[in-house]
């Protein structure tokens, strides 16, 4: 072994060969540097040079790296030295935007203990001779480009006590055998979101050492086993993992972290996962759980988070889920996507700090418990897809925090209650697909954040509030298939961020308002959104995610397809020009109403993608530039007036179907001359029964309805945050 020792005496096994001169020597430099230590930090001229090489093979476009020149370590950026010795025991470049490939030059840093390459762009493979590290305690490399499989030589690294590669989504292969044995020490492995396979190795279920263990996002399969050790993280979430869950007996003690997300775990829930008495988040969403719940799985109070969404769980919903449950900490639950039936039970409302519940996509039965306004924290209700019946409990206004509440597609009745104007923060309403009548109260002019509001599908009637102009901030807006009559106010479209409206199914009558025509469609920028999904019905989904253990994130999607749906209405008269100079439009339906009138040039309209004027009175001739809109991929204008002729050369073919019951149009076919559009066999809405290119068109304008989704990301109040900083480890 050669090493330059500038200050021997801190090393035994030379300080035996030291004679009185050096020691002299010694000892006037460390009183030196006793009193100015700054003289004794100068950069080991070996280390200097091997970072140097490093340097020279680093893309460094930020130019961050420009500091590393002369002797003095403090300089250098990134770089920590031993102080008397001047041996670089750390490197720390995270997120400097560098690239490129690691130089082994690297490798002859031989004192290093901490290094840190963490976000940035670094490709290639990790090189071999990362093995004579020897003193190496903590190797991170996270989130960068690095590809291939972790080389064999590091298991030589005996010492590490943290290796964390992951977000590096070539990095994989089979997961090592070694990894679990290789440094007594390790406590800290982390290769979530890499691609490794194969199963986990047995060693890593009894490395003694380990307490954070993150597997997360690979392709790793096999069955999960106990763990032998106090583990205090897991994560095996994303994988092909089977089986069914273990007790973790041996970390009863310290687990706070459990999630097996999304895997194929079988079998019931154990009621020993109750015992784990420092268990603050699990997430077993998304595997194959089964049976019910039993009453005797409880939690201690520090349980935060509990998803067990989209698994196969039945029977009635869990009573008591704390020990205690006046104190406890639950802020997120999350029961929905299973089979479970039976009514909501009271208990679930004295779970006080609860700001996220979800029980949406069960089979429960019976009313929205009142004492549901208890929960004060609550920020996010989602009951939808289940029979609730009853109507919406006006003790709800005691959740005066609430952004989002979601009580579509079940068997509510009974009216919109004025009072629920005291839900100033709501964001999201959806009470779509319900039985819900009378009329919209003008008291709810005061939920002035109101951005997403979804009252399709119910027994709605009266003519627009006037409270609907005080939601300043409305992105979509549905009031489809109600019984709304009467005019259209000149309001209508001066919303500054509206993105839908969706007054489909209603009778109101008179024509479409010209004045104050304001829809701005912000958020439209223009870019196409393909593809088209298949999806048939707009969804409003909230999902929430634990960010890094510390932040509780809900998210908002709903269709935002940029649109106007006045179809099947009472509407009369003329389109107004300036509904066809609306330049974000992307959707626009007005079928089914008695317009006539002629239609103007298109043109500004470059980003339609779907029109539908069918079955209306409109005259005069077919513009000539419409088949000019690049994206348009729907167009229906039959059932109309039209008159005049279609050239075969304007490229209508793509729309096949579209000037049917037109009968003084001819449109040309090449060659053959006219072609008139006969009306369809049968008129009114069923168009399951014409056969050939309009069914198709059918089922594409009800997919065009959510071809992508927006989401709206909301933080989680300062006192959740301080909930859940609680379980970060
Ligand atoms: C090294 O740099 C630091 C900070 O820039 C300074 O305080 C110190 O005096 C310098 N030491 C030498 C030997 O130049
Ligand atoms: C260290 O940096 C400071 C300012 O950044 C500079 O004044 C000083 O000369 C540098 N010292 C050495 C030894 O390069
Ligand atoms: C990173 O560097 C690239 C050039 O290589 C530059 O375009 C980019 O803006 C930089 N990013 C940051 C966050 O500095
Ligand atoms: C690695 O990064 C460098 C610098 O950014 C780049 O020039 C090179 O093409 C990359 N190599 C691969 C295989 O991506
Ligand atoms: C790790 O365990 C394997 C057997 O599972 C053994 O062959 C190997 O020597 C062990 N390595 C170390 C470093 O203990
Ligand atoms: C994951 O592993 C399975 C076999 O277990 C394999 O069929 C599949 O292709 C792998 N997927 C990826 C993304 O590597
Ligand atoms: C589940 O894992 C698969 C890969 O195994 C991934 O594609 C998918 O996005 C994951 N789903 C969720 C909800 O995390
Ligand atoms: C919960 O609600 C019920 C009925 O609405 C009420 O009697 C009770 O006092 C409330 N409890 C708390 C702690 O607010
Ligand atoms: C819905 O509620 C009505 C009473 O309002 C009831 O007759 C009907 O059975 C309920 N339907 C379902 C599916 O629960
Ligand atoms: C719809 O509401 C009207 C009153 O506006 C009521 O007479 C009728 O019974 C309701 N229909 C249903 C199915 O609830
Ligand atoms: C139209 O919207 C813009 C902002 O997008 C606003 O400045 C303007 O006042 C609005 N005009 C009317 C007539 O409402
Ligand atoms: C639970 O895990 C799933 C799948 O990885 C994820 O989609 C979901 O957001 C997680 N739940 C929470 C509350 O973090």
């Amino acid at each position: 072994m050669e090493l330059k020792l500038d200050f021997p005496v801190f090393h035994p096994w030379s300080s035996s060969k030291l004679s009185t001169l050096p020691l002299l020597l010694l000892l006037m430099l460390l009183s030196l540097c006793s009193f100015s230590p700054s003289q004794c930090s100068d950069l080991d001229p070996k280390d200097k040079a091997s970072l140097l090489l490093f340097r020279s093979s680093v893309q460094n476009p930020d130019q961050s790296l420009a500091t590393w020149f002369g002797s003095n370590c403090t300089n250098w950026t990134g770089i920590s030295c031993e102080d008397r010795t001047g041996r670089v025991v750390s490197v720390d470049l995270a997120n400097m935007n560098l690239s490129g490939r690691l130089h082994p030059g690297l490798c002859e840093l031989s004192f290093l203990e901490h290094l840190k390459l963490s976000e940035n762009n670094f490709n290639g493979t990790i090189p071999t001779c990362f093995g004579s590290l020897g003193n190496l305690k903590a190797l991170d490399l996270s989130h960068n480009s690095f590809v291939g499989i972790l080389p064999d030589d590091m298991m030589r690294l005996g010492q590490l006590r943290e290796l964390v590669l992951s977000g590096n989504r070539e990095l994989g292969g089979i997961l090592p055998r070694w990894i679990g044995n290789f440094s007594n020490n390790l406590a800290k492995l982390d290769l979530s979101s890499n691609s490794f396979h194969g199963e986990i190795p047995d060693s890593l279920y009894n490395l003694k050492s380990l307490r954070h263990l993150d597997l997360g996002d690979n392709n790793l399969s096999g069955n999960v086993h106990e763990f032998y050790q106090s583990l205090e993280y897991l994560s095996l979430a994303s994988n092909k993992l089977v089986g069914a869950l273990p007790c973790f007996s041996a970390a009863t003690k310290s687990l706070t972290v459990l999630t097996l997300a999304n895997n194929s775990l079988v079998g019931g829930i154990p009621t020993c996962i109750g015992s784990l008495e420092a268990l603050a988040h699990l997430n077993l969403s998304f595997n194959h759980l089964s049976y019910g719940i039993s009453p005797r799985l409880v939690f201690t109070e520090k349980l935060i988070v509990m998803d067990l969404s989209f698994n196969d769980l039945s029977g009635p919903l869990p009573v008591k889920i704390a020990v205690a449950t006046e104190k406890s900490g639950l802020v997120l639950l999350d029961l929905s996507h299973n089979q479970f039936s039976g009514k909501i039970p009271l208990k679930i409302t004295e779970l006080k700090s609860l700001q996220a519940l979800f029980l949406s996509h069960n089979h429960l039965t019976g009313e929205i418990p009142p004492r549901i306004g208890n929960l004060t924290y609550l920020q996010v209700i989602d009951l939808s897809h289940n029979s609730l019946s009853g109507s919406i409990p006006l003790d709800i206004v005691g959740c005066f925090q609430l952004l989002a509440l979601i009580l579509n597609n079940n068997n509510l009745s009974g009216e919109i209650q004025p009072e629920l104007d005291a839900l100033d923060s709501l964001k999201i309403l959806d009470v779509s697909h319900n039985k819900i009548s009378g009329e919209i109260p003008l008291t709810l002019a005061g939920l002035k954040s109101l951005e997403i509001v979804e009252l399709s599908s119910n027994n709605l009637s009266g003519t627009l509030s006037d409270a609907i102009t005080k939601w300043l901030n409305l992105k979509y807006l549905s009031l489809a298939h109600n019984k709304f009559s009467g005019n259209l106010p000149s309001w209508l479209f001066t919303f500054e961020a509206i993105q839908m409206i969706d007054f489909s199914g209603n009778k109101f009558s008179g024509f479409i308002p010209e004045g104050n025509f304001n829809i701005s469609f912000h958020n439209n920028n223009g870019e196409p959104k393909e593809p088209f999904t298949s999806m048939k019905n707009v969804e409003i989904k909230v999902s929430t995610m634990v960010i890094n253990t510390s932040e509780l994130s809900f998210n908002f999607e709903v269709s935002s397809t940029v649109g106007i749906d006045l179809s099947d209405n009472l509407l009369r008269c003329e389109i107004p020009n300036v509904l066809f100079e609306v330049e974000g439009l992307e959707y626009l339906n007005l079928s089914y109403n008695y317009l006539d009138g002629q239609l103007p040039s298109l043109e500004k309209m470059w980003n339609l993608r779907s029109l539908d004027l069918s079955h209306n009175s409109l005259s005069g001739q077919i513009p000539g530039n419409i088949s000019t809109l690049k994206n348009l991929k729907l167009l229906n204008l039959s059932c109309n007036g039209f008159s005049g002729s279609v050239p075969a050369n304007q490229g209508y073919k793509r729309f096949p179907g579209a000037f049917a019951g037109n009968p003084d149009l001819c449109v040309e076919s090449s060659g053959e001359g006219c072609e008139r559009g006969s009306p369809p066999a049968a008129s009114g809405k069923t168009f399951e029964q014409v056969e050939g290119p309009i069914l198709v068109w059918v089922f594409c304008v009800s997919a065009f309805v959510s071809f992508y989704s927006s989401v709206v990301g909301l933080f989680c109040s300062g006192r959740a945050r301080s909930y859940i900083l609680q379980t970060k480890v």
